[in-house]
This record gives structure tokens, C-alpha cells and sequence, in this order.
């Protein structure tokens, strides 16, 4: 049996040519055109970035190296008497494209266990926060604070092939991978539990040792799982993917780069909307009476309306790219129907996920009214008791550390250069537009001014 490393280095000089074929030979061939309000408006749909880790069909939902969800849930070995599968496992088909063997499995849990340990300084790092500070600011601040262990910056300046920059980074990206449910779990004890914190246990697995950790029993385990998995990896255009991407071009190592990422995921509008969720759920809830009161469709149509109308979003629905129903959403809902199925929160859940669509078709501004993976993720939290809901943003960075990460590594593998797309100013768009002597039409508050209202 070859081990990752080897499968993977396998893997990278067999892919190789193919990126270099297109450079050469193929490197002037237009692939998309950019508007003025694509330009403005965030780059939606230009399509300017690589990945062959994951692919996100706005109609069908991400698929993971060509495979659907269901088929990865289906296909990766689970530890036993587990519902969910290995999060090393999907690990390793993001790093090489495989569906690994038990043994191959075996083998990257191993690597993770030995390296899970974390620097003493680490403890004291995170033990100097304040105590309100948010858990995103304390995680981001602990993986930046391990730059200093990185092989990949100590190797750069003892000058060496850029064909095996990889390498180092490989190293990098396992031992901050198997250490970030150590420290996730160490700030958890700190802000929630006075201090009181549960060692790892070395023969548990990644999910398995992250629910122990957590003190929580099973099936806390499979959650864990099937939160670390679904969180993984969107393609490379997202916030978090595309900081994480842009942060390593300029070969900034791992824990540099993954702690921007986590920043990127840290905002109401991308990863937050996990926590964001469940502050407005509650706030819903309270309001018709509490979780034993039998909340009626129209008062929950009412209060949405409410919310839309005062201005705000419906946190969990809409997304960026995809036109349909997350599947990560459906497959946390499949998980809840087994298992949720009489708790007072996911009643509330199951309401909204029938009302809001047709609310926000109705109001007509969101172009996908459907729920996306953070409309389902916390309420599966709240129920195994994990109740703090700025917590959940950390799970997230958890698994979106992986697919960030394999991705990363094949960045390297690729020799992807620095990312650096130009800017232009208003006046070249509007000189572009055609309009650059044309007056603006006057604002209505002037007129008004002048007319004398
Ligand atoms: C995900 C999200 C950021 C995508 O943003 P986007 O690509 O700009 O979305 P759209 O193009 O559909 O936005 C068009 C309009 O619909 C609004 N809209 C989108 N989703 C909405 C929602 N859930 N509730 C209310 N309005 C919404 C936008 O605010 C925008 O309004 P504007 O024209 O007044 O600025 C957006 O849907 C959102 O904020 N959702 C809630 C937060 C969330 O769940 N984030 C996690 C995503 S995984």
C-alpha cells in the first residue's frame, strides 16, 4: 500500500503536463468576458479560477472530485457502527481524487493522530483572551500564531525547487489539520466550560475524537462527521476558498493562509450565517411563545414578512451561485428527520424551509429563495447541546480548512503563480460605458431643494 504522500506525488506528476499543455500551447484561448457589473458587483460568474478538488453546479449542488454527496457519503469507509463516514477519508479523496481503501484510511487517521498535539504556547495564547472575545477571532489568532512552525517558510529560504514545494506544505497542512479540532475544542473549554477541558483521546479518529473532546456521546460523533464533511469544500470561488487561495499565492505558508480564510468565513454574510440562523430563529420562537407553543404557519409567514420588511435578510436562504435547494441542506435535513424529528427547534426549521421559498419568490429580489447549509447546520447543534451559537462558525472552519487546504497543496503541485488581477478606476468604466461627458441625472433630494419642497 502506498501512503498518502506517495499516492499523492503519484498523483501530482501524472497531472502535471496536463497544466502545462494548456499554459503552453493553449494559454491564449478566451474563456469568459467581464461586465461593468460584474466588475463592481463582487466578480459574480467570472470564471477565473482553477480547481479539480470540488465543482459547484448552480442547478445539482458541489460535487467533491466529480462525486455527487450522497455518492461520497455512500462510498467512503465509516468506523464501525458509525452512520457517517471517516472525515480522513473525504480527506484523502480531496487530496488525490480516490475513494480510499480501509486501509488507506487507517493509515491518514494514524498520521493525524500522531500529529495532533499542540505547542505549549498555544495554551497560553488562547488562555490571554478576553473572555468575550468571538471563538472566530481566538481560532484565527491561534493558527496565525503557529506560523512559526512552518517547514514550508523555514525550506523556502534555504532555496529550493519549485517543483517540490508541495512537499513542505503536505507537512504543514497535516500537522495544522490534525490540530485544529485540539484547539477548537480548548477555546470551547475556555469561553463555555470555566477551563474544563477534556484531553484528546489518540485512538479515536477525527470526528470521533473532536465529539470526545466536546464531552458529547454519540451519535455527537456522526454529526461531527457529517458537519466536517458537508463544510469541506465549494469551489474556489466563495470567501473563504478564494482568501485562502489568494493568501497562498504569494507562498505565505498554511497557517497563514487558512488563518485569513477563517477571517473571510467569520462574515454575517458567508460562514456566520450559521450563528446568525439561530439568533433569529430564537428571536422567532420567543416571540410565539416559546418552544412548547405550537407555532401556526401564518404567524411564521408573518414574522418573515416582518423581517424582510424591516430591511433585513433571511438568514440560511439564498446563495450566490447555486438555483436550488443546498443538498448539504437536504443532507443535514435527512439527518434531522431521523433524528431531530420531535425537537421544538427543528419544528420551526421544517416550517420555515416550506414558507420562505415562496415568501422570498414573492418579494422577488433574492434569485435563489432556496435554503443553503446554514439554515440546517445549528439547529442539529442546538440539539446535541452544543447551544453556543458562536461556536458554530469554528465547526465550519473546520471542515472548510480541508478542501481549502488539499487545495492548496495542488496550488504548489501546479506551481500556480501569484494572484493578481488588475483594477480599473470609474472613470475608465464610464469612458468604457460611453458616458464620460454625460451630466448625471440630478439626485431627487436636489430638485427638491430647488423647487422649494
Ligand atoms: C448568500 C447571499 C450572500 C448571496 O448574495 P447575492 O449573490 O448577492 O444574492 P442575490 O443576487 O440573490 O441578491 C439579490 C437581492 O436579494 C437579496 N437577498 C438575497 N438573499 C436574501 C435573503 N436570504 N433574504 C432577504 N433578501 C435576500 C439581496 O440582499 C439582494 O438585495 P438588494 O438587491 O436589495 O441588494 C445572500 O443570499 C444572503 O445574504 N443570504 C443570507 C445569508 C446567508 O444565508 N449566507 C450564507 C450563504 S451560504
Amino acid at each position: 500500500m502506498r501512503t498518502l504522500k506517495e499516492k499523492l506525488y503519484q498523483k501530482i506528476e501524472e497531472f502535471r503536463p496536463r497544466t502545462e499543455r494548456l499554459l503552453n500551447e493553449y494559454g491564449d484561448i478566451v474563456i469568459d468576458k467581464v461586465t461593468i457589473s460584474q466588475a463592481i458587483g463582487g466578480m459574480r460568474g467570472v470564471k477565473s479560477l482553477v480547481t479539480d478538488i470540488s465543482y459547484l453546479d448552480p442547478n445539482e449542488g458541489i460535487r467533491y472530485r466529480g462525486y455527487t454527496l450522497e455518492e461520497v457519503f455512500k462510498l467512503l469507509p465509516k468506523p464501525k457502527d458509525a452512520e457517517m463516514p471517516y472525515v480522513e477519508g473525504l480527506f484523502y479523496l480531496l487530496l488525490t481524487g480516490d475513494i480510499p481503501t480501509e486501509e488507506e484510511v487507517a493509515d491518514v487517521v494514524d498520521e493525524f493522530s500522531k500529529r495532533r498535539i499542540l505547542p505549549r504556547y498555544l495554551y497560553e495564547i488562547i488562555d490571554a483572551q478576553p473572555c468575550c472575545s468571538h471563538p472566530m477571532t481566538i481560532f484565527s489568532t491561534a493558527i496565525l500564531t503557529m506560523h512559526r512552525e512552518s517547514f514550508f517558510t523555514k525550506k523556502y529560504y534555504a532555496v529550493f525547487n519549485k517543483k517540490d514545494y508541495w512537499d513542505p506544505m503536505y507537512e504543514d497542512v497535516l500537522n495544522l489539520l490534525a490540530k485544529l479540532p485540539e484547539i477548537a475544542t480548548y477555546i470551547y473549554a475556555k469561553l463555555y466550560r470555566d477551563g474544563k477541558r477534556i484531553q484528546s483521546n489518540p485512538n479515536l479518529d477525527f470526528g470521533g475524537n473532536f465529539a470526545f473532546m466536546m464531552g458529547k456521546p454519540k451519535p455527537y460523533d456522526d454529526v461531527a462527521r457529517l458537519h466536517f464533511i458537508l463544510h469541506s469544500d465549494h469551489e474556489s470561488g466563495n470567501v473563504s476558498a478564494h482568501t485562502g487561495h489568494l493568501v497562498a499565492s504569494s507562498l505565505s505558508d498554511i497557517y497563514l493562509s487558512i488563518s485569513a480564510m477563517v477571517n473571510g468565513l467569520a462574515g454575517p454574510l458567508h460562514g456566520l450565517a450559521a450563528q446568525g440562523v439561530l439568533q433569529w430563529l430564537h428571536e422567532l420562537i420567543e416571540r410565539l411563545g416559546g418552544e412548547e407553543a405550537e407555532p401556526s404557519e401564518d404567524e411564521v409567514r408573518q414574522y418573515v414578512w416582518e423581517t424582510l420588511n424591516a430591511g433585513f435578510l433571511i438568514p440560511g436562504f439564498g446563495h450566490a451561485v447555486l438555483r436550488k435547494t443546498d443538498p448539504r441542506y437536504s443532507l443535514q435535513r435527512n439527518f434531522s428527520l431521523k433524528h431531530l424529528k420531535d425537537d421544538p427547534v427543528f419544528r420551526y426549521v421544517d416550517i420555515l424551509y416550506r414558507i420562505v421559498p415562496p415568501i422570498l419568490q414573492e418579494q422577488g429580489k433574492a434569485k435563489n429563495p432556496w435554503p443553503n447549509v446554514d439554515a440546517q447546520s445549528g439547529v442539529i447543534q442546538w440539539h446535541y447541546g452544543v447551544r453556543e451559537y458562536d461556536f458554530y462558525t469554528v465547526l465550519f472552519s473546520i471542515g472548510r480548512a480541508l478542501g481549502i487546504s488539499a487545495n492548496i497543496i495542488w496550488d504548489r503541485a501546479l506551481g500556480y503563480p501569484l494572484e493578481r488581477p488588475k483594477s480599473l478606476t470609474t472613470d475608465m468604466l464610464e469612458e468604457i460605458a460611453g458616458i464620460k461627458k454625460k451630466p448625471l441625472k440630478e439626485p431627487d433630494h436636489k430638485k427638491k431643494e430647488k423647487s422649494g419642497e
